[in-house]
């Protein structure tokens, strides 16, 4: 047993899937000082550059002042601040839905809703990428589990004409958080309405970035009605952490007396929840911080591109850089980071095997000459 931990360690390092922790000093800038050398952010989901903000460090203050630090227990152990009610009345706006809850991390959020939606005896159907909370929700809820090729519709449809499950469960993130890629949430929707089954979007790489409200992709493919659980994060372009579900209040409702990540956890922490305010503020008062990142986006996608590097086709700012094995995507990740650009080396288990990629990711933050900078980079791998 006293070996296990090196052994497991060994194998790790002889498959080439080591990973560590790099140090940061500061904030998670456009630019930060990573193991003390000075280099551009590539690699956070940041996408708005509000982590930062003042405007979001002056709420979470105010929120801390005025409420405390910590939320003290559960929401069902010592009840809902106010805060956390206008924030979800808030979120449950934006998403067109009757009501959203509050989870401490998306990661709560999905295992606690696809756990709730269905169980032993239902049946999920679930895009082949998608992440890994996802994943770990499906197995948890003791439902079959029909794992679908990527974004394939015609193999869905499939599925589900053969499934004989009593209730059934489509689930997929809105933007695939390796890939960048959208699901194809329209005809996902139409199969769901032929086939009698439920919808669950995942939206952690959409809330903020698409939409014109910044509601996601559902909004931005006017989905509004047509999907049953729209899962977000506010850890990523929101800049702040946690996740909300919003749905119909039914099943509101039902997550409060069933889902185990939402009731056996601390509520979300008020300055977190003061902060996400703000940043939703900002998000609408600032349109144009999504446009310029998608801009931006497709500009460095154009860049990398012409450099002869694999970037799949896609919108947003997620973009892989496929590389194929394990080192060659470690050693990428170091000569960019030699080179002043800090952009990580994703590897199986997170990718499938041989699709070991750079995910660079921009923030809205980024200017033309971080843009220049990085392509002079790329240009050296
Ligand atoms: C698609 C997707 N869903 C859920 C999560 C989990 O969100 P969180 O980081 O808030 O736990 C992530 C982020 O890692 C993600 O990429």
């Amino acid at each position: 047993m006293s070996n296990r931990p090196q052994h497991e360690l060994e194998t790790i390092r002889a498959a080439g899937l080591w990973r560590e922790l790099h140090r940061i000093e500061g904030a998670v800038d456009t630019w930060v000082t990573v193991d003390g050398r000075r280099a551009l952010l590539l690699c956070s989901n940041n996408y708005l550059g509000l982590a930062h903000h003042p405007a979001l460090a002056e709420a979470a203050a105010r929120a801390a002042r005025d409420y405390g630090v910590g939320a003290g227990a559960s929401r069902l152990i010592s009840g809902s601040l106010a805060l956390h009610v206008a924030l979800e009345e808030r979120l449950a706006t934006l998403e067109g839905t009757e009501a959203a809850l509050l989870f401490p991390s998306g990661y709560h959020a999905n295992i606690g809703a696809i756990a709730t939606l269905v169980g032993r005896g239902d049946a999920i159907f679930s895009d082949a990428l998608n992440h890994a909370s996802i994943i770990d929700g499906c197995r948890l809820s003791g439902a079959a589990v029909h794992v679908y090729p990527h974004r394939d519709t015609t193999a869905l449809a499939e599925a589900l004409a053969t499934s004989s499950a009593r209730r059934r469960l489509i689930v997929t993130d809105s933007v695939f958080s390796m890939d960048g890629d959208q699901a194809p949430l329209r005809e996902i929707c139409a199969l769901a309405d032929t086939h009698g089954a439920m919808v669950m979007v995942d939206e952690a790489h959409a809330t903020g970035v698409f939409g014109a409200n910044g509601g996601g992709l559902v909004e931005a493919l006017g989905l509004h009605g047509r999907v049953t659980v729209q899962m977000g994060t506010l850890g990523k372009a929101l800049g702040c952490a946690g996740a909300f579900v919003a749905a119909e209040r039914a099943i509101i409702d039902l997550l409060v007396n069933r889902a185990r990540s939402f009731i056996y956890t601390t509520a979300l922490a008020p300055p977190i929840v003061g902060a996400v305010a703000a940043a939703l503020d900002i998000v609408a008062r600032e349109p144009e911080r999504r446009a310029g990142l998608l801009r931006r986006s497709a500009a460095l996608r154009t860049r990398l591109g012409a450099l002869g590097l694999q970037v799949p086709p896609g919108e947003g700012p997620i973009l892989p850089v496929i590389v194929g094995e394990s080192d060659d995507a470690m050693h990428a990740s170091r000569t960019l980071l030699e080179r002043g650009v800090f952009v990580q080396a994703i590897r199986p288990p997170t990718v499938p095997p041989g699709t070991a990629r750079l995910r660079v990711t921009l923030m809205a933050t980024h200017d033309d000459a971080d843009l220049a900078h990085a392509a002079t980079a790329f240009a050296a791998i």
